[in-house]
């Protein structure tokens, strides 16, 4: 019940989930997704293709209004090449559930589609080589609103260098579209930073408010 849920994820509970079965990368929703998803599994444009296990393109729903955009993708995330699987994974699966959505109605993808290694920040130049990729996916999705987890997810969409505690709690627009675009704290930073969980409980209300404000909930 996602009333429930919204009660244990106050507290700082993490609900019990099953484990899904591991899907093939590239079975994107469309094809025109697949054969994006296919650039990027052969991309070599910058240097982590070669520590890379495989590529971590996206999932979920293609008709999606709500894509979540995170940073890079970690441990688990390489071995499995698909976003949000480790631990952090866990908990916005509880954060999604709180607000009655799961990974499969909405689409979650980073800003990297390779892991750094030892999950070190971003490079500049791996950034600006990569994006290009973002920018296409989200054009396809055609997501109403946006929700970016980190600063490093948020300080690429929204070309800026504030702190989070600046840019949560507010509707920002991205890109020519001007699709809204909130910010929230990365759910890893929740992990080590669990008083910090009533905050984006309230950037998660807000995502609800806005879906359901817009009609935007199908
Ligand atoms: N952290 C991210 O930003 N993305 C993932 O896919 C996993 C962890």
């Amino acid at each position: 019940e996602p009333h429930q849920l919204n009660y244990l994820f106050a507290l700082g509970i993490q609900p019990w989930q099953s484990k899904q079965s591991t899907p093939t990368p590239c079975a994107q929703p469309t094809e025109t997704l697949t054969t994006l998803c296919t650039s990027v599994a052969h991309c070599t444009a910058c240097v982590l293709h070669k520590t890379r296990t495989q590529t971590v393109f996206g999932v979920g729903n293609q008709q999606a209004d709500l894509m979540l955009i995170g940073e890079a993708p970690g441990f688990y995330e390489d071995q499995k090449g698909e976003p949000f699987v480790g631990r952090a994974g866990q908990l916005l699966n509880a954060m999604l559930q709180a607000i009655g959505l799961n990974r499969r109605t909405v689409y979650i993808a980073n800003i990297l589609k390779c892991r750094p290694p030892n999950n070190r920040d971003p490079l500049p130049e791996e950034v600006s080589q990569c994006t290009g990729f973002l920018t296409k996916q989200i054009a396809l999705i055609q997501p109403k609103l946006l929700l970016a987890l980190g600063r490093i997810a948020a300080h690429h969409l929204l070309n800026t260098q504030a702190t989070l505690g600046q840019m949560r709690g507010k509707l920002h627009s991205y890109g020519t579209n001007n699709i809204p675009l909130v910010v929230t704290y990365h759910p890893a930073y929740l992990l080590r930073n669990p008083q910090d969980k009533k905050k984006a409980w309230q950037d998660l209300q807000l995502i609800h408010r806005s879906l359901i404000k817009k009609e935007l909930t199908k």
